[in-house]
């Protein structure tokens, strides 16, 4: 009974979405701001917005539930940021985590040396950004770990670090974890959470930054079989993408050659994204061996072993981890969701043609998931609206619009990518029935306004519905 659906068209390709717009569609709605933007910003730093703290709330969810909740061998944790600064020796990190970067003599930029390579294909003696020759530094290993100290008195006090990965707050409780869950293996310990790098070049909005979320899973296997949980964790991750929306021709699987494995891989594979800056890593799927376990066991004398009851063997356990970032995560679903369309209805009015923008999100994934139109503010239609408002958000981020004309409102939820509207009109005063118009096809269908709450479920799970007309009557459409 849909009334209406567009043509089906070609859809914006992610490497076309340009990255100006989405920094400017982010801001100018809420999703994304630059940090402490009043005092001029701080470089490559971002602040979630209401939106865009909804949208990273539904990709931790949607993580969550897959790793997690729908699954009886994974347990969570949330461990601290800060942690014992021998954990970062054992983990290889106080050492190790540093990138080699050289600076321009001629412009004063610095550069990662593997930037400086991939801008110039092949060199690696010319400045991408003035162009000099031959005016590198040489190479410095450079430190990504922010350090501070605990305790009143900087000198007097322990040095700490802001933790680069979530990943060594699950092995230093594995343990623990082993204990209290009394679970066997292969098992795993989620967690997501804040990790800090000091990234000498960060940039590409959120796409590299110094502060960030990750999403991170430790699978603890038996040796031996760990091939086969990694090329397991692989798939399922890349599915993981693609159930929540990702279209398929933006996404791959990249093998690690052994000159980019990090210090503790045996190996890994990237999700990667066709990003607008083109292929780049979504997220890591390594299989790290048992080095964690057992630089940690060494370190700090402990026992980090497993006694495998069916075999009666003692073992250390390797781990197979992905690894996601859930600000890389945040781009990617902005990226893959956002369109541009002639609009089909065009609220000017004069004839002019104008764009329609739409991030055509996932329901999950979606900040909103359904919108209450009334048709007017005035009472008794407003009072009717807000009523039904105060029923949808029980279950879901709802938002209310009662300003401007009603193509103008559905082309705001379009912006934001809300999959729903639910439109209150004077008619809904007599027959006690709305309209909901859909997103993407802005087909509407006529529905009672008793169970909408059901029906805007079935709609949001993609379900088909078939609304029969009370009495037989005809059962009148909405327009746009
Ligand atoms: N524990 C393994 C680990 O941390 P990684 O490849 O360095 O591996 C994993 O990071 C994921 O974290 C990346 O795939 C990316 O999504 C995210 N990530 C890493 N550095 C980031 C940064 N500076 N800004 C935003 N996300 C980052």
């Amino acid at each position: 009974m849909a009334q209406r659906a567009s043509q089906p068209r070609q859809r914006l390709s992610s490497s076309q979405v340009s990255m100006d717009k989405l920094v400017s569609l982010c801001k100018r709605r809420g999703l994304v701001f630059p940090s402490s933007e009043i005092y001029g910003g701080l470089g490559s730093t971002w602040d979630y917005g209401p939106l865009g703290v909804e949208l990273k709330k539904n990709i931790k969810d949607a993580w969550w539930r897959s790793l997690v909740q729908s699954r009886d061998d994974v347990v969570g944790i949330d461990a601290a940021i800060l942690m014992h600064p021998q954990v970062w020796v054992a983990s290889g990190h106080a050492e190790g985590f540093s990138d080699p970067m050289v600076e321009c003599k001629e412009c004063n930029r610095r550069w990662r040396v593997d930037e400086v390579i991939i801008h110039n294909m092949v060199s690696d003696s010319k400045c991408p950004e003035c162009s000099a020759v031959d005016s590198f530094t040489e190479p410095r290993q450079f430190n990504l770990m922010f350090k501070t100290f605990v305790g009143p008195v900087e000198e007097g006090a322990a040095q700490v670090w802001l933790r680069p990965e979530t990943a060594q707050g699950i092995f230093v409780n594995f343990s623990n974890v082993l204990n209290t869950t009394r679970k066997k293996l292969p098992f795993g310990v989620a967690q997501i959470g804040k990790a800090f790098r000091n990234e000498i070049t960060p940039g590409n909005f959120i796409f590299r930054s110094r502060e960030f979320e990750q999403m991170e899973m430790e699978f603890f296997v038996k040796p031996g079989t760990d091939d086969e949980w990694f090329r397991y964790w692989v798939e399922e991750r890349y599915h993981w993408y693609k159930g929540l929306g990702i279209r398929e021709e933006n996404l791959r699987l990249r093998p690690h050659g052994d000159d980019e494995l990090a210090h503790y891989a045996r190996g890994c594979y990237d999700v990667e994204y066709l990003f607008p800056i083109g292929w780049s890593e979504l997220e890591g799927i390594a299989n790290r061996g048992n080095f964690d376990l057992s630089q940690h066991a060494s370190y700090s004398g402990k026992d980090m072993s497993y006694f495998d009851e069916e075999t009666s063997q003692r073992y250390t356990p390797y781990v197979i981890e992905p690894s996601a970032g859930v600000d890389r995560s945040a781009l990617a679903f902005l990226v893959d969701a956002y369109d541009e369309e002639s609009d089909p209805s065009p609220t000017s009015g004069q004839g002019k043609e104008e764009v329609r923008v739409v991030l055509r999100f996932h329901h999950d994934i979606a900040p909103v998931k359904v919108a209450v139109l009334p048709l007017s503010r005035k009472e008794p239609l407003a009072d009717r609206a807000r009523d039904i408002y105060a029923e949808l958000r029980k279950h879901w981020v709802v938002q209310y619009d009662e300003a401007q004309s009603i193509g103008r409102r559905y082309r705001r939820q379009d912006e934001i990518g809300t999959p729903l509207c639910v439109t209150v009109d004077f008619q809904t005063l007599e027959d006690n029935a709305v309209t909901i118009r859909h997103r993407d096809d802005m087909g509407q269908i006529r529905v009672p306004v008793s169970g909408l709450a059901d029906t805007l479920r079935h709609k949001l799970a993609g379900e088909d519905i078939m609304v029969l007309p009370p009495g037989g009557a005809v059962w009148k459409t909405g327009g746009e």
